[in-house]
């Protein structure tokens, strides 16, 4: 593309953003995260008014799409410069198959697929995000972008953010987050804030010191967050050859992934990229699932609780997407369920134990999954993908607990070392119970 040609797309678009309540489109060149005119959510308006095929979604040599799992997908995003991006080859993640995944949620064999975001660059999907974030942020100018956090978004911020060269600000729950995010986030230079609450609170305080738009607010009720967050879809999708699953599952907290999910899929619809809707399946902790308990009334009744879960990712009780992930959930006819610590848990160490790993929240799609399964919700012969948002690491507190500290009649898969007396004869009976069993 000419340097002429791209300047006028710049210009001409705007990078328009539309309230999904009153409808108003804004212009997107300043930071916005609520509707000026009633406080609505919003979202990036995308021109899907052209067919798109495969083809037109290729990587192109000599632009950001061509390692960027995310930027490939530019033309279904929001038009950011292309000298403002700021990547790290984030996206590009495996779609695995295993015949223990299927044996697991009762599905056929061949029927589950899970799509590993614990690949990127700091080991979550909020990579996928924050390119577009903090790429827009530069663009526009900002002078500090700032997130709250129950821990990824924070590494994933800090990250682009001095990629950038940019300051960035996080505030986290004191107390609340695991050890190795906090260390990340630190380590990748953000100025990290300990706030005296949970997450629900620390993002309530930054919406107040972000509204004026001095500062930018990073978090997904931000609408650009989302769009980079589409692409997880896209690029399964593309993995599997455009054919649509019947289901795809995800674990949900804030609610923005579920959100961006639900725009991803009517977007790849409306160019003619897939020919049916898969139903999204969102899934989450018993002890912080307010939109679980919105869901099953009905969508009549919203509301907040005080979280508690050992999956701390998701550990949010007044998520700030409700209303966009609603629509989500109504237009893909989908389901939003609750499954219990235990069954988080259990769901993980098996996802460990087959050699893939993930950190706790990941695995509620999993366990979300055999639940509706086992409910008859999901037929046995459904096509499913699981996300898997973050890495093993990510949490190596919640797997000692499990395999070091717990006991094996409640954690069903427990593995803990053994120790020997440095002896022979010990490490050969090691041996023969590792072969025999
Ligand atoms: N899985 C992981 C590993 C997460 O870190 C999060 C959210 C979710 C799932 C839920 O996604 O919020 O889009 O519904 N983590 C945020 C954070 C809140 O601050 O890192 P969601």
């Amino acid at each position: 593309m000419s340097s002429l040609a791209h300047a006028d797309r710049d210009t001409r678009r705007e990078l328009p953003v539309r309230c999904m309540a009153c409808g108003t489109v804004h212009s997107g060149t300043r930071p916005i995260t609520a509707c000026p005119d009633c406080g609505g959510l919003l979202d990036a308006v995308i021109d899907t008014d052209q067919a798109l095929t495969p083809a037109d979604l290729a990587p192109r040599p000599g632009t950001p799409g061509a390692t960027s799992g995310v930027w490939r997908f530019a033309a279904l995003l929001p038009a950011i410069p292309e000298r403002d991006i700021i990547t790290r080859w984030e996206g590009n993640t495996p779609l695995y198959a295993d015949e223990r995944l299927a044996a697991y949620t009762g599905l056929d064999d061949g029927q589950v697929r899970v799509k590993h975001e614990g690949h990127n660059p700091t080991g979550s999907f909020k990579d996928r995000g924050m390119t577009v974030a903090v790429s827009h942020a530069k663009a526009i100018g900002s002078a500090l972008v700032a997130c709250a956090s129950t821990g990824n978004t924070s590494a994933s911020l800090a990250s682009y953010a001095s990629a950038a060269g940019m300051p960035s600000l996080v505030l986290i729950p004191e107390g609340k987050i695991s050890a190795g995010k906090l260390a990340q986030t630190i380590a990748l230079g953000a100025r990290v804030v300990q706030v005296e609450g949970d997450f629900d609170v620390a993002l309530r305080l930054l919406r107040e010191l972000t509204a004026d738009g001095s500062v930018y607010l990073a978090n997904s009720v931000n609408p650009f967050r989302p769009e980079g967050q589409k692409t997880i879809v896209f690029e399964l999708l593309d993995q599997l050859g455009w054919n649509a699953p019947d289901v795809i599952a995800l674990p949900g907290g804030n609610l923005g992934n579920t959100s961006a999910f639900g725009k991803a899929l009517s977007e790849a619809y409306q160019v003619g990229l897939i020919d049916r809707l898969p139903r999204l399946a969102t899934i989450q902790a018993a002890g912080a699932a307010p939109f679980a308990a919105y869901y099953a009334s009905g969508f009549d009744h919203y509301e907040p609780v005080q979280a508690e879960t050992l999956a701390t990712a998701i550990k949010i009780g007044d998520p700030a997407s409700v209303e966009r992930a609603r629509r989500s959930i109504e237009q893909t006819s989908g389901w939003v369920t609750s499954v219990t610590d235990a069954e988080i848990m259990d769901a993980k160490a098996w996802i460990d134990r087959i050699g893939i790993g993930c950190e706790p929240a990941s695995a509620a799609s999993l366990a979300g999954v055999r639940k509706l399964v086992a409910d008859g919700e999901i037929a046995r012969d459904a096509t499913v993908v699981c996300v898997l948002t973050g890495n093993v690491l990510k949490d190596t507190d919640a797997i000692t607990a499990y395999h070091l500290d717990g006991t094996p009649d409640v954690n069903r898969y427990a593995n803990p070392p053994v120790s020997i007396p440095a002896t022979m004869d010990a490490l050969r009976r090691v041996v023969d119970d590792a072969i025999h069993g």
